[in-house]
């Protein structure tokens, strides 16, 4: 006579754990939304901070676009450089021979890194016209004087670097190391200077 075969059930009873534990099946849903609940807690917080963090990356990136000295940018008087109202056009006709001012691109004054001296080399010196460069010292950083000094160079206040406008700003006294970088510039048919190029260095300190 055969017995009958029974079916051994594997499974934990309900309101058991895995292991067997006991527990009342109301807990383990209160549970299981708490969790649920701070999930979507932590990702609404998420999404909070990267709604404000985007737009302040993204902000931060076009200003540093914006700021870059560029081809084509009009340069205007810089604060302290000259009679003339700053964020005027600077006109070539205003530079006498052997004279300097600086300027920003116009729009572009908030990074101090964009100051430029520009230069009326006197004739005879040999490179007559209009030349400029970066207005940042290679030593430290400094801005340099926006007047030459007696002996025709752009001077630094900090620690008396000297760089001759004649001759590509080489460095002519002080501590500095490297000339200041050159900028290429250009005259619109208003008078006005205009950017025609790139430094030719890396502006400041190395
Ligand atoms: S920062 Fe110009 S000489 Fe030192």
């Amino acid at each position: 006579m055969s017995t009958p075969h029974t079916r051994l059930d594997l499974r934990p009873p309900l309101g058991t754990d895995d292991a067997g534990r006991g527990g009342d099946p109301a807990d383990a849903g209160h549970f299981g939304r708490r969790n649920l609940l701070k999930w979507l807690i932590r990702l609404g917080l998420g999404a909070f901070a990267l709604a404000f963090a985007l737009p302040a990356l993204a902000i931060r990136s076009l200003t540093r676009v914006t700021q870059a000295v560029a081809q084509g940018d009009e340069l205007v008087y810089a604060p302290g450089s000259t009679d003339l109202p700053v964020g005027e056009s600077l006109r070539a006709a205003d530079l006498a021979e052997g004279t300097a001012v600086q300027a920003f691109p116009r729009g572009k004054a908030d990074d101090a890194n964009n100051l430029i001296e520009v230069v009326r080399i006197p004739a005879g010196d040999g490179a007559a016209g209009l030349v400029a460069y970066s207005a940042i010292c290679t030593h430290l950083g400094c801005a340099v004087y926006a007047g030459l000094n007696d002996d025709g160079h752009i001077a630094c206040p900090c620690h008396a670097s000297q760089f001759d406008p004649a001759e590509n700003a080489r460095v002519v006294g002080g501590p500095a190391s490297r000339p200041l970088p050159s900028l290429p510039i250009t005259v619109n048919a208003d008078g006005v200077v205009v950017v025609n190029g790139a430094f030719s260095g890396p502006i400041g300190p190395e």
